[in-house]
């Protein structure tokens, strides 16, 4: 097949770990006669250096004009200052809005030979495999008012607002159960229906859609709670469905179940194109020496893969690349343990490429 994909480098890490996903993925396209087409564009701090604003029209033209985006990570020590519309991570944002990438998936899966990677205990986290689905162009990162306004007596009010219209809760609710329809039949929908009315209506609205998916299980779980049995009993969990800040943190969470966040791959669909990217950020403290772990990102290639294009051999020829490799002892810094071999990311990069086969 011939297929156009947008590479967002972005900033820190992403400048590292991206050509090595673009190096499996030419290595693949080889191997099985397809054709991708890879496009370069700035986001994030590198946009922002080069044109003054993190999302530049050219690189959401090119991202809304191709099949699917390959991105990095945005973000950094150097952009901190800047006003909140100017920040790097507001690329991210603007990129899922623009895109209508409302789902996004994350999913924590424990490669057997990492399990000594987490710090958690081997038992506890064995044979984990959790889909995080995380509602992503909604909740309190876009709702309205927002904003930091100067108060009459002194001081600043800063607000933001988290709402969910019932469209927006079915849709995702949607993807959950099909994905759970998919997996273990099992769907942990996480709120704080206790005490938030977006909470509320949105498990609401998730009973009324399981009608439609009688065969999945559905439970429902506080967001506290959630965060506390995820590190307790990793393994109840199969498919999480959480609103946008929720299934941003416990992603991160989730991530380190299964040894390094430097593992965890994304896919964020919902509309025509789809964007692919690890859910780990740009690392400034240990960019440019070579020792990030590409692995997420090579993983969220995958994603693209089976996603975006339907090439489902092809993304399992990766991900058993990387079982492979790790199987091998290969390790980058994140997961290195006593008698495995510590490799930086180019190499890792290589090593997952030989093991192709
Ligand atoms: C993520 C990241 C982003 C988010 C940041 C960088 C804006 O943490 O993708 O999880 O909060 O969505
Ligand atoms: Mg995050």
């Amino acid at each position: 097949m011939k297929a156009k994909i947008a590479v967002l480098q972005g900033d820190g890490v992403g400048r590292e770990i991206v050509p090595e996903a673009v190096k499996v993925l030419k290595v693949v396209a080889e191997k099985f006669g397809h054709q991708f087409e890879f496009a370069n564009s700035d986001v994030g701090g590198q946009a922002i250096d080069k044109v003054g604003v993190p999302l530049p029209q050219e690189t959401l033209t090119l991202a809304k004009q191709s099949d699917a985006v390959l991105l990095g990570a945005v973000g950094g020590p150097k952009w901190e200052g800047l006003e909140y519309s100017l920040r790097p991570e507001r690329a991210l944002l603007g990129l899922r809005e623009q895109l209508g990438l409302y789902a996004n998936l994350r999913p924590a899966k424990l490669y057997d030979v990492l399990a000594d990677a987490s710090t958690l205990k081997k038992d506890v986290i064995q044979g984990i495999d959790i889909l995080v689905i995380r509602e992503l162009t909604g909740g309190i990162y876009f709702g309205k008012p927002k904003g930091i306004e100067k108060l009459a007596h002194g001081g600043e009010r800063g607000t933001n607002t988290e709402v969910y219209t019932t469209e927006e809760i079915r849709r995702i609710a949607k993807v959950g159960f099909e994905a759970a329809r998919k997996r273990r039949k099992k769907l942990t929908s996480v709120d704080k229906a206790n005490v938030l009315e977006s909470s509320e209506l949105w498990r609401r609205v998730v009973i009324d859609v399981r009608k439609d998916y009688p065969d999945v299980e559905l439970n429902h779980m506080y967001v506290d709670n959630a965060a506390m049995q995820l590190v307790r009993n990793p393994r109840q969990f199969d498919v999480m469905l959480c609103n946008n800040m929720f299934g941003d943190i416990l992603s991160d969470e989730a991530a380190m179940l299964t040894g390094s966040i430097g593992m965890l791959p994304s896919a964020s669909v919902g509309a025509q194109v789809g964007l692919f990217e690890p859910i780990h950020g740009s690392a400034p403290d240990i960019a440019g020496k070579n020792i990030a772990n590409p692995i997420a990102t090579i993983a969220s290639a995958a994603m693209m893969l089976s996603y975006a294009f339907k090439l489902d051999k092809e993304a399992e020829l990766i991900e058993q690349a990387i079982v492979k490799t790790l199987d091998l002892g290969y390790r980058t810094k994140d997961i290195q343990s006593t008698g495995t071999r510590l490799v930086g990311t180019t190499e890792m990069g290589d090593a997952i490429v030989r093991n192709l086969n």
